[in-house]
């Protein structure tokens, strides 16, 4: 099996929980603090050796594209009026060694037809997915672990993380054999069960690798939960061919597609931001 080298971003939802803010916005473009969501997620997936990123996007999601693009107008001006700190930020904005590909998904059908769209690009080769609005805070980052566990095992991956019971509702639900350090072979997926019909609270959080089988289950899958095409019921159909395996990821996951949670993420890393976080700790103490 090939190196892990393409990242798939699924980017084209409406982010219906973040109305009106993603009205004309795309929800991946929401800072915290001064970096996009979705950059967080390049740079998680640059990180890990990742060269290709492949944005499936849809309408309205054009500043996404515009943020990964290079910036003439606005490094000219800042070049003429000496802003070298602020030159640098915008171009280092796309990793270095990286090549964004963009696919529109012309119909909202749902993740697993998102991650459908991008076959023509990944072709045979194994890939990421990463879901923007899980912010991963972690160090190795999330991908890396699990790109260095496929080296090893060559399989598909979940990363996966406990969950309160009365939330497998909101995730992808796994059932696995006994964890051995931080992973553990699946032998069940089932998409968003309510907590009495969950098999266990162990769930999928936004990072996958996968191998390109994926595919053709995409393809053969019928609309699931909530009447779209569901990564999950491919995946679930892959473990009849393949094993899968489920890694429990470093660090701390925020759910930015929830407000408690970007909230959350927010405080966390201005509180650590290198030019005000002492100041905005302080403030937070003193309110
Ligand atoms: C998606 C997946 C779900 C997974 C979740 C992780 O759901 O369908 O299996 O657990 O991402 O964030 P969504 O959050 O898009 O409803």
């Amino acid at each position: 099996m090939p190196k892990l080298r393409k990242a798939v971003f699924p980017v084209a939802g409406f982010g219906s929980r973040f109305l009106p803010v993603t009205k004309a916005s795309p929800k991946e473009m929401m800072p915290i603090v001064d970096k996009p969501l979705i950059q967080y997620a390049v740079e998680e997936a640059a990180a890990a050796g990742i060269t290709d990123m492949i944005f499936v996007t849809g309408r309205n999601k054009r500043a996404i594209e515009d943020h990964f693009d290079k910036a003439y107008e606005l490094e000219t001006e800042l070049e003429r009026k000496g802003k070298g700190a602020l030159l640098d930020q915008v171009r280092s904005v796309l990793p270095e060694g990286v090549r964004c590909v963009y696919i529109r998904q012309t119909e909202p059908l749902g993740l697993g037809h998102a991650v459908l769209c991008a076959q023509p690009v990944v072709g045979n080769d194994p890939f990421a997915v990463l879901l923007a609005d899980d912010l991963m805070d972690s160090n190795p980052p999330a991908i890396a672990r699990m790109a260095q566990v496929f080296d090893k095992e060559n399989c598909s991956l979940l990363g996966v993380e406990e969950v309160p019971k009365d939330q497998t509702q909101s995730y992808g639900i796994v059932t696995i054999d006994r964890m051995q350090g931080d992973m553990a072979r699946i032998h069940s997926i089932v998409e968003k069960p309510k907590p009495a019909d969950a098999p266990s609270n162990l769930a999928v959080i936004g990072r996958y690798v996968l191998t390109p089988r994926i595919f053709d289950l995409l393809g053969e899958v019928k609309p699931g939960a909530g009447g779209e095409i569901q990564l999950t019921d491919a995946i679930s159909a892959l473990l009849k061919h393949e094993k899968a395996m489920a890694v429990r990821l470093p660090g701390r996951r925020f759910d930015c597609g929830s407000k408690l949670g970007y909230l959350k993420a927010t405080v966390e890393f201005g509180v650590r931001h290198p030019e005000f976080g002492k100041a905005f700790a302080s403030y937070l103490k003193s309110r």
